[in-house]
């Protein structure tokens, strides 16, 4: 008799639960898409409920020579013939190319096929933003499962260039160029997905909220158990990110930012430091200790306020404060530190401001070491933003980028190779350079005279 009554009690617990949560995967390995047609059918075993593939990375000019978007069609067939088979939802990023005009266009698509194997949401923009073909760009769209979960269907660089829907669940696919440290793919989508407390289903991974990842992955699927209405679990988990995994990509030109080299000597007892940029001010609170010899290491305290491009095509708004680490320092600038390690732990580090919008996320690099969820604090006081964090090894980023969308502007310029900042600002940077050059000769000449009057 209790036997029974427990097993039913277990019975009913497990349809509860299966009512609640859905199942999400992601395919980990890149290949063609006939490789991704094996991973569908042991998804479908894994009893995955919606499969997102992997976007194309490659760059926009080898794109436009690999052959496999001219079999646009057949690709659709056999993602469609997979789904089908293995009885879920999957999401692909395909391009297509088109003639038009006499030019090779290419357009991307996000394409959602359900467990019939038909294309019930298709989301596509131009590759580039100057397109005349017939191809008009759909709108970001939403989509219904037989799961009971709407979701916001998006393209990465969406998670940037627009604020977000009020929906609880969305699928992500598709490429930007990433940048460290703030706008690179796989660490902004944790970070989009924490500030905004919703799920995301990626390329780039499977996050719930602000509880973070807790993916398990079988073999070439990563697959997670997600809350149907939104995360649901009180677990703060901070955005870390491994700087290792994003060594290929290219640092931003940080140039144009306010950058004050961290006091090391006041920091060991911990210090406040403020820094403005064009009337914005990030205030800083830094205490830090070495674990053993003091090393080579510098980090800067950084403030921005204006307009910076993005993927090459946007130029948009933004408020960013942080800490990094500068394996050096050229024209007033850090070059951001790619160290392994660094015997430098922060006791402290507190960054406050005061944003014009209230989209903020925080941004946090380190080199592989973990930042325990109690040791982590980001509060908003209505625009007032606070980002904190005690006891964390191992930091080579630790800053709140926000979004200024009011200063985004409409038309973006495709424009690979130049970049966007001026030459007045390139002289200026020149002209600081000499003066800290000067004041340096000073200091040097001034600390000699000292010493021979000693
Ligand atoms: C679009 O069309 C205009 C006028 O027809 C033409 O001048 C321009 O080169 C075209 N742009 C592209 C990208 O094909
Ligand atoms: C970091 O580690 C890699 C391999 O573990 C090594 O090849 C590299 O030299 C190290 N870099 C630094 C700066 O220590
Ligand atoms: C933010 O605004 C408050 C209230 O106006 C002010 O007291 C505080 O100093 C400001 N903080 C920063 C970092 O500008
Ligand atoms: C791209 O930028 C460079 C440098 O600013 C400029 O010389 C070039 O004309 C631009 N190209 C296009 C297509 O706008």
């Amino acid at each position: 008799m209790n036997f029974s009554f427990g097993f039913i009690f277990l019975c009913v617990g497990v349809a509860l639960a299966s009512e609640e949560t859905y199942r999400a995967g992601v395919v980990t390995t890149h290949g063609d898409v006939n490789s991704y047609v094996p991973l569908i059918h042991e998804a479908g075993k894994l009893n995955v409920d919606i499969l997102v593939l992997p976007s194309p990375q490659a760059p926009l000019s080898s794109m436009e020579r690999t052959c496999e978007m001219d079999n646009y069609d057949v690709l659709v067939e056999t993602i469609s013939s997979a789904a089908k088979q293995a009885g879920l939802y999957v999401v692909a990023h395909l391009i297509e190319k088109t003639r038009c005009q006499n030019k090779n266009e290419l357009v991307r698509s996000n394409l959602v096929f359900d467990r019939e194997g038909n294309v019930v949401s298709v989301y596509r923009k131009p590759l580039t933003t100057v397109a005349n073909c017939t191809i008009a760009p759909t709108n970001i769209g939403t989509f219904s499962t037989d799961f009971g979960v709407q979701f916001g269907l998006l393209m990465e660089e969406d998670l940037v260039l627009r604020k977000a829907e009020e929906l609880d669940n969305f699928v992500v696919l598709g490429a930007w160029s990433s940048e460290v440290p703030f706008l690179s793919e796989s660490q902004f989508a944790s970070s989009w997905a924490f500030s905004n407390n919703v799920n995301l289903v990626s390329s780039s991974g499977i996050f719930a909220g602000s509880s973070g990842s807790e993916a398990r992955t079988h073999s070439n699927v990563q697959i997670s158990d997600l809350d149907k209405l939104g995360n649901k679990n009180q677990q703060i988990v901070p955005p870390v990110v491994n700087s290792l995994e994003l060594k290929s990509s290219p640092a931003e030109d940080l140039s144009q930012y306010i950058i004050r080299p961290l006091d090391v000597a006041a920091s060991a007892q911990g210090y406040k430091e403020t820094v403005c940029h064009d009337g914005f001010c990030c205030e800083f609170y830094v205490k830090m200790a070495f674990d053993g010899p003091k090393e080579e290491v510098n980090y800067g305290l950084a403030a921005f306020n204006g307009v910076r491009h993005f993927d090459h095509t946007h130029n948009i708004g933004s408020q960013t404060c942080a800490v990094f680490a500068c394996a050096g320092l050229y024209k007033r600038s850090c070059s951001l530190g790619s160290q392994n390690s660094t015997n430098v732990k922060f006791q402290k580090i507190s960054i406050t401001a005061n944003f014009t919008e209230t989209i903020q996320y925080p941004i946090i690099l380190t080199t592989g070491s973990k930042i325990e969820p109690k040791a982590f604090k980001m509060a908003a006081n209505s625009k007032q933003v606070t980002l904190e964090v005690t006891n964390a090894d191992n930091l080579l980023t630790f800053g709140i980028f926000g979004r200024d969308f009011s200063k985004d502007s409409k038309n973006f310029v495709l424009n690979d190779s130049g970049s966007i900042y001026d030459t007045i600002n390139e002289e200026m940077t020149e002209l600081f350079d000499y003066l800290w050059i000067r004041l340096r000769v000073v200091l040097i000449i001034a600390s000699i005279y000292v010493l021979e009057m000693l």
